[in-house]
């Protein structure tokens, strides 16, 4: 198959056609999905977008196939929605595609409608794809072959290793054939000798951006020399743009203290000389600053579900003794918990709308957290740590319990005081008592001293406690 010069949009563009293709029954096989986690945040869309580009009829090396992106929102069509709930990351396509653009058809305007076209017509999300299905009629279960970035074990699993499926399209079964990953392995993906040959497995906690990752394993591998071949140079530095942006958004700007590792370092060295020499005066901090405001920013045009669902992960957990299994959902939010509170319209009806939050189809929630991470007034990264039980049982609160005392220390958990220093119409008296109480929902709050603790830390603490009660 001949490579020929293609620019990121047009790469999209046509990714999505391969897909269609296949569901029409016109390829003979499944192209590679290469598919992110279910937070589907700026790093894991991203990652999937740049590892598709670059692996795109190159791996497997014996046998190139098209690699497309999906992204694993099983409730947002790309489109308008799209754009509302993830607007970092249509900035971020944005400022790298139209800076300038390469093709006059590629114009598009940071504003729904305009990037909400621009959006259907070259990304692919698992909503998406069940609606193709859907509209196809396709009876029989789908067979499809899968990257996995940003993560490593799929929700629903099947019997055969390595193969599941995701919420949302339950008809089709993902094999996993490789998988580049910065969390902890869960002992879901195959070993490398049982996948196409050269297949990456790479799964290293540690790299603060699993694009950091990606970056040095294309690069490795010489995949980035061969895109650059096929490429113009314009054309690799609006990927080498889109791909810094969650570097640089997830080890805030390679200062996070515990997240910036020497591959963070290099990946983002590296990928600036792919930029510097189409766009000498390119402002990385700029650029990196108004992807920022655009995150932070972009809870303000959602519900309280919906802030609780943006940054969402779920596990089950089966305990030791009992054979039952507690689901614990976290949700992350980049707003202090006062601004929660208050978007909720109170301490009460936050504590409502968590309950209907974990209580809601689907989701059937044991344990919710909630984890905040911000920067104080005085410049400092502070997080506070929610915790609610809202499966109503007692072994979800000793798994609490047990949490506190295993990880409580290292955590740093302390008595709650508001951290944000904005201005804000609540009690602070009143906080503490409604969201650290027994009486109706067993729910407590801490202020997270260590702050080097994110979800990657502080989920697998208490998914232990849990395990082992
Ligand atoms: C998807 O959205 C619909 C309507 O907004 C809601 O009823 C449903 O529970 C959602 N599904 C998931 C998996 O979040
Ligand atoms: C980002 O980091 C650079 C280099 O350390 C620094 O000069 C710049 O001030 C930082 N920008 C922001 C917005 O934090
Ligand atoms: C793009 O639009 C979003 C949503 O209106 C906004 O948050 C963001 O700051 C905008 N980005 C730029 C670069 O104007
Ligand atoms: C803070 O948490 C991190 C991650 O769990 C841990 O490595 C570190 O030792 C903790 N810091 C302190 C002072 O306990």
């Amino acid at each position: 198959m001949t490579l020929h010069v293609m620019t990121l949009l047009q790469f999209l563009r046509l990714s999505r056609q391969v897909h269609l293709a296949f569901l029409a029954g016109k390829l003979t096989e499944s192209p590679i999905y290469v598919l992110g986690n279910p937070s589907a945040d700026l790093d894991s869309i991203i990652s999937a977008i740049v590892y598709s580009y670059c692996a795109s009829n190159r791996l497997p090396a014996t046998k190139p196939r098209p690699h497309v992106p999906l992204l694993n929102l099983p409730n947002v069509s790309a489109g308008p929605e799209l754009y509302r709930l993830r607007p970092e990351f249509v900035t971020a396509l944005w400022l790298s595609t139209n800076f300038p653009a390469l093709k006059p058809d590629e114009r598009f305007e940071n504003a729904s409608e305009s990037a909400g076209k621009l959006l259907r017509e070259h990304i692919l999300t698992v909503a998406d794809f069940a609606q193709s299905l859907r509209e196809s009629s396709q009876a029989n279960k789908l067979v499809a072959d899968v990257t996995m970035v940003d993560w490593n074990a799929m929700p629903i699993r099947d019997q055969q290793k390595g193969t599941g499926s995701v919420s949302g399209l339950g008809q089709v079964s993902f094999r996993t054939v490789g998988c580049i990953d910065h969390h902890v392995d869960e002992g879901f993906v195959p070993s490398p000798e049982s996948l196409p040959k050269g297949q990456p497995v790479v799964i290293q906690v540690g790299p603060g951006s699993c694009s950091s990752l990606i970056t040095d394993e294309l690069e490795k591998r010489g995949l980035w020399n061969s895109c650059q071949e096929a490429s113009s140079e314009a054309e690799i530095a609006q990927v080498a743009k889109l791909t810094l942006a969650p570097m640089l958004i997830d080890t805030t700007n390679l200062t996070a203290e515990g997240k910036v590792t020497d591959v963070d370092v290099r990946s983002v060295d590296f990928l600036r000389q792919k930029v510097t020499p189409v766009d000498a005066a390119w402002d990385m901090e700029a650029f990196y600053e108004v992807i920022s405001d655009a995150k932070k920013n972009s809870l303000d045009l959602l519900t309280l579900q919906e802030v609780l669902d943006r940054d969402y992960k779920e596990w089950a957990e089966k305990t030791q003794s009992s054979e039952r299994s507690l689901n614990i959902g976290f949700c992350s939010s980049v707003k202090p918990i006062r601004w929660v509170i208050e978007k909720a319209g109170g301490c009460e009806e936050f504590l409502q709308g968590v309950r209907t939050f974990g209580t809601s189809e689907g989701k059937w929630l044991d344990i919710v957290v909630v984890m905040t991470h911000f920067t104080s007034p005085n410049n400092q990264h502070s997080r506070e740590l929610f915790v609610c039980v809202t499966g109503q049982n007692g072994l979800s609160v000793k798994g609490v319990n047990a949490f506190v005392d295993q990880s409580g220390a290292q955590l740093k958990l302390s008595k709650w005081t508001p951290l944000d220093g904005e201005c804000v119409e609540l009690n602070d008296e009143e906080i503490r008592s409604t969201l650290d109480g027994d009486t109706g929902l067993w729910s407590r709050i801490w202020v997270q001293a260590n702050s080097t603790a994110s979800r990657k830390q502080v989920a697998p603490m208490l998914r232990e406690a849990v395990a082992k009660l």
